[in-house]
C-alpha cells in the first residue's frame, strides 16, 4: 500500500475549504489508490466551525482518509506536509482600499511562507488560491527562499476550465474534447484567454467557432468577469468550481498531462514570451515527473501581444504595491 500523502488546506472552515476537503479525501485530487492525511488550518474565530468540518470528514468513512489534523497552529498545520493548498486569505470587504487588503495578505503570506519552510516536508508543493493569487504567490516564493521557486504555484486553472466550458457551450461538443486553450498573466479582470492555439478533435476552435469578432470580444470578457457572475446569481463567489480546479492543478502537476495537451498553471515567470520575468504569471504549461515546464514557442499575435503585456504590467505594479507594504 502507498505511503498516505499530507495535503494541508489553509482557510479551511471557508466555502471552498468545504467543497474541497472531501475530494481530497475522495482521491480527486491525488489519485483514487492514493491515501491522504489532512491537515486543516483557519483562523481562532473559526475553530468551532473548522472542528464541525472535522467531524463531518470522519462521519464521510472516507476509506483512503487516514488522519485529520485540525488546527489554528501554522506549525502544526505545516509540519510534514506534502502538499500546500493556501485558500486562508483576508477577503475585500466593502469600502477597503486595494493597499490595505493587500497588507494584510501580504503579512499573511510572509509568515505562513516561514512556517512551510520551516516545517514542510522537503519538496512540498505549494499552490495559492487565495486572492491576490498570483501576488500572494509570490509573496510566500520571495519569504521561503528555500523552497525552490518551482515549487510554488498559483491557480488560474479555474479560468482556464471557466474558457474550455464557454467554447465547449458555443459549439455544443463535450468539453473533454476541447484542448489548449491558455490563461495568460493575472487572476483578475486583466488575465487574456487566449484561443488561438485551441483546438477540438484536430480543428482549431477559430475555424469551428467561425466568429472572430465573439472570440476577441464577448468570450474574453465572460470568462474575466465570470467569477462576478458568480457573485451576483449565487451572492457567494465561486466555491465547487474553484475546489475542482485545485484539485485538477495538482493533480496534472503530481501525475502529469496528457500527451499533446497542456494546462494553465501561475508559476515563477523567466521572462518567456517576453513577458516579465520575477513575477508569478500564468502560462501553458505541460507536467511530467512532478514538475511544470512552460510550453515554448507559441505564436503570439499583434492583438495577444497586448493583452500579455497589459496583465504582466498589473502584475508588476502589483509587486511594487506588495513591496511598499512590507516596508
Ligand atoms: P471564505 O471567506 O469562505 O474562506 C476563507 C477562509 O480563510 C475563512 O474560513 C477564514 O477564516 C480563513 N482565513 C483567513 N485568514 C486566514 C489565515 N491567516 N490563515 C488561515 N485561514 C485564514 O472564502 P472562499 O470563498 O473560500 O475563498 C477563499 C479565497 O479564494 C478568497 O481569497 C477568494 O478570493 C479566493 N478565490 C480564488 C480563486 C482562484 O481562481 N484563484 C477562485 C475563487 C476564490
Amino acid at each position: 500500500a502507498k505511503e498516505p500523502v499530507r495535503v494541508l488546506v489553509t482557510g479551511a472552515a471557508g466555502q471552498i475549504g468545504y467543497a474541497l476537503v472531501p475530494m481530497v479525501a475522495r482521491g480527486i485530487m491525488l489519485g483514487a489508490d492514493q491515501p491522504v492525511i489532512l491537515h486543516m488550518l483557519d483562523i481562532p474565530p473559526a475553530a468551532e466551525a473548522l472542528n464541525g468540518v472535522k467531524m463531518e470528514l470522519v462521519d464521510a468513512a472516507f476509506p483512503l482518509l487516514k488522519g485529520v489534523v485540525a488546527t489554528t497552529d501554522v506549525v502544526e498545520a505545516c509540519t510534514g506536509v506534502n502538499v500546500a493548498v493556501m485558500v486562508g486569505g483576508f477577503p475585500r470587504k466593502e469600502g477597503m482600499e486595494r493597499k490595505d487588503v493587500m497588507s494584510k495578505n501580504v503579512s499573511i503570506y510572509k509568515s505562513q511562507a516561514s512556517a512551510l519552510e520551516q516545517h514542510a516536508a522537503p519538496n512540498c508543493k505549494v499552490l495559492v488560491v487565495a486572492n491576490p493569487a498570483n501576488t500572494n504567490a509570490l509573496i510566500l516564493k520571495e519569504f521561503a527562499p528555500s523552497i525552490p521557486a518551482k515549487n510554488i504555484t498559483c491557480l488560474t486553472r479555474l479560468d482556464h476550465n471557466r474558457a474550455l466550458g464557454q467554447i465547449s457551450e458555443r459549439l455544443n461538443v463535450q468539453v473533454s474534447d476541447v484542448k489548449n486553450v491558455i490563461i495568460w498573466g493575472n487572476h483578475s479582470s486583466t488575465q487574456y484567454p487566449d484561443v488561438n492555439h485551441a483546438t477540438v478533435g484536430d480543428k482549431p476552435v477559430r475555424e469551428l467557432v467561425k466568429d472572430d469578432e465573439w472570440l476577441n470580444g464577448e468570450f474574453i470578457t465572460t470568462v474575466q468577469q465570470r467569477g462576478a457572475a458568480i457573485i451576483k446569481a449565487r451572492k457567494l463567489s465561486s466555491a465547487l468550481s474553484a475546489a475542482s480546479a485545485a484539485c485538477d492543478h495538482i493533480r496534472d502537476w503530481v501525475l502529469g498531462t496528457p500527451e499533446g495537451t497542456w494546462v494553465s498553471m501561475g508559476v515563477y515567470s523567466d521572462g518567456s514570451y517576453n513577458v516579465p520575468a520575477g513575477v508569478i504569471y500564468s502560462f501553458p504549461v505541460t507536467c511530467k515527473n512532478g514538475e511544470w515546464t512552460i510550453v515554448q514557442g507559441l505564436a503570439i499575435d499583434e492583438f495577444s501581444r497586448k493583452k500579455l503585456d497589459l496583465t504582466g504590467a498589473e502584475l508588476t505594479e502589483e509587486k511594487e504595491l506588495a513591496y511598499s507594504c512590507l516596508s
